[in-house]
């Protein structure tokens, strides 16, 4: 290949207990170019990286940079040969502020003893600038929405100023518009000879951004190649190792009699600016899939978190199969039949130093879960056995810490223990965040499956293919209102869109 290969992976492979994670994996960086990494969940892309920065060491294989061999041992020694990672689950302290978040263990000091927090928080606010995220660097991180965090995270690791950046799943809950403004600075940095690592599961933005591709299947390398040329077909076929290229097209499941009913909802915003939920109403139907489309700030977040009783709302009516819900503790709405799959699996969805099992078996909202199951030991291997079969969970072993599954497989883990406790309506907020295709086609089954045992499911996506998908009807919100309601035939890209956009400058006719 003529283009420049500033570092190089050799025959890498990295064994955990019961598991091989990579198979002597070659992998190339390019000087001043992206190439982008895919493969499904627990193909071993993020190990790969973490070797790569210092954070995991390899079983075996060796790391060339610029023509000399390097072993990093921690991602302090990678950082000084130029490398930086971004990682895929969050990395902050949600207890500090924003600009001490990003300087976090690389302060920038007065004499090398005090805090220069002045220089921090110039500098932070440039970051920010460039990232065009109009935070104060003296925000406290516990209170940005999760896509700020992962831009956080960005604004941190640009701040190292490195050679080499490695970006596993950078997007994952970034809207659309911060998508193209991270899409931007990469350009930039490669124009400035930056070579970048990037993965993510979101295939058109794969092939929007990367030079080369390379492609991870079960620890083993399948491919590499230049991205021109290359189409989504070939991409997915190489991926999953089998023609998985057809559109998803839902079982049959009959509706029946709604569930779900909720009037003239309104959600007051704190300081008296417009409602963050204005006057929604909406139904839910036994058997009934209902995607939610918005932009961000639409407020699909906050009405799950009315409907599981947090935030103090009205509505003239909100009854869950006639009954009131009256109570504003989320317990009682879950023990009432209402479960959510949260949007951000590390800080509501899961306990890290749990095991995969207790994970599952605990709502970690409450931990209540295990007396309303009343499930006995046999029962609940059981349980969570099934569920691990039905999603499809990579594991060796459900005793292991949750955290020694891939990010995807996690997101499984998190949709497991909701069904766990055997709701009637389903929330799910972005339920395949992080989750490859193939493993897609396995939620939506398990969702269609679910809509035909009768339950109602509520779910938020942003990827509009997933929403026309699989929904059977469409509620498209703006800005705390809903805006429009589309039956699955009637339902187009444009029209949702367009839709979503109502109230942001642009006007629909109905
Ligand atoms: N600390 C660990 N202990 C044991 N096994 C691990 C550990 N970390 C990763 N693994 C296993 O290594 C394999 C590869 O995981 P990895 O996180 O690299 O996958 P990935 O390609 O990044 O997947 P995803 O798309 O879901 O993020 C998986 O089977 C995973 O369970
Ligand atoms: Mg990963």
């Amino acid at each position: 290949m003529s283009e420049n290969i500033i570092a190089r992976a050799e025959q890498i492979t990295k064994v955990y207990p019961g598991t091989v994670a990579l198979n002597k994996v070659d992998f190339n960086i390019y000087e001043g170019k992206v190439n982008v990494l895919i493969g499904e969940n627990g193909a071993g892309k993020s190990t790969l990286m973490k070797i790569l920065a210092g954070v995991e060491q390899a079983t075996s294989g060796r790391i060339i940079l610029k023509g000399q061999e390097i072993k990093p041992r921690n991602p302090r020694d990678a950082e000084e040969l130029g490398i930086g990672i971004i990682y895929q689950e969050l990395n902050l302290f949600p207890n500090l502020n924003v600009s001490e978040n990003i300087f976090i263990s690389h302060e920038r000091t007065v004499g090398g003893l005090v805090i220069d927090h002045r220089s921090q928080e110039n500098k932070a606010k440039e970051l920010l600038k460039r990232l065009e995220q109009p935070i104060n660097p003296k925000t406290l991180v516990s209170n940005l929405r999760i896509g700020q965090q992962q831009i956080v995270e960005i604004a941190k690791v640009l701040a190292l100023e490195v050679q080499i950046l490695i970006m596993d799943e950078p997007t994952s809950a970034l809207s659309n518009a911060e998508v193209e403004v991270l899409f931007r600075v990469i350009r930039e940095l490669k124009a400035q000879g930056v070579s970048i690592v990037y993965i993510s599961h979101k295939l058109e933005e794969l092939m929007q951004i990367g030079d080369y591709i390379t492609i991870l299947r079960d620890g083993n390398l399948i491919a590499e190649a230049p991205m021109e040329g290359i189409d989504l077909k070939w991409i997915v076929d190489n991926m999953v190792g089998r023609d998985a290229s057809k559109i998803y097209e839902p079982a049959a499941h009959d509706i029946g009699k709604v569930i779900l009913s909720v009037r003239n909802l309104t959600l007051p915003a704190p300081h008296g600016k417009d409602n963050i939920l204005d006057d929604v109403s909406l139904d839910l139907r036994e058997g009934e899939i209902v995607g939610l489309y918005g932009l961000m700030g639409a407020g699909r977040t906050e009405l799950f978190e009315c409907l599981m009783g947090l935030h103090p709302y009205y509505a003239t009516e909100m009854t869950l199969d006639g009954k009131k819900l009256r109570s504003h503790v989320v317990s009682n709405r879950i023990e009432q039949g209402i479960m959510l799959v949260p949007e951000d699996r590390q800080r509501e969805g899961l306990v890290q130093t749990l095991s995969i099992h207790d994970n599952m078996i605990l709502a970690s909202l409450q931990r209540y879960l295990a007396r309303l199951l009343s499930l006995n030991t046999k029962k609940e291997k059981d349980a969570v056995g099934q569920y691990v079969h039905d999603l499809s969970i990579k594991l060796s072993n459900t005793r292991n810490l949750i955290s020694s599954l891939s990010g995807g497989n996690q997101q499984k883990v998190v949709v497991g223990k909701a069904l766990l406790t055997n709701p009637r309506v389903l929330l799910m907020d972005e339920p395949t965040r992080g989750i490859d295709v193939g493993a897609k086609e396995e939620i939506f089954n398990i969702m269609v499956q679910l809509a035909q045992q009768g339950l109602g499911i509520l779910f938020v996506s942003t990827e509009l293919k997933e929403v026309l998908a699989i929904s059977d009807r469409i509620v498209v919100m703006s800005k705390g209102r809903v805006i429009r309601e589309f039956n699955r035939d009637e339902a187009t890209e444009q029209a949702l869109v367009e839709a979503s956009a109502v109230g942001h400058g642009v006007d629909v006719a109905q």
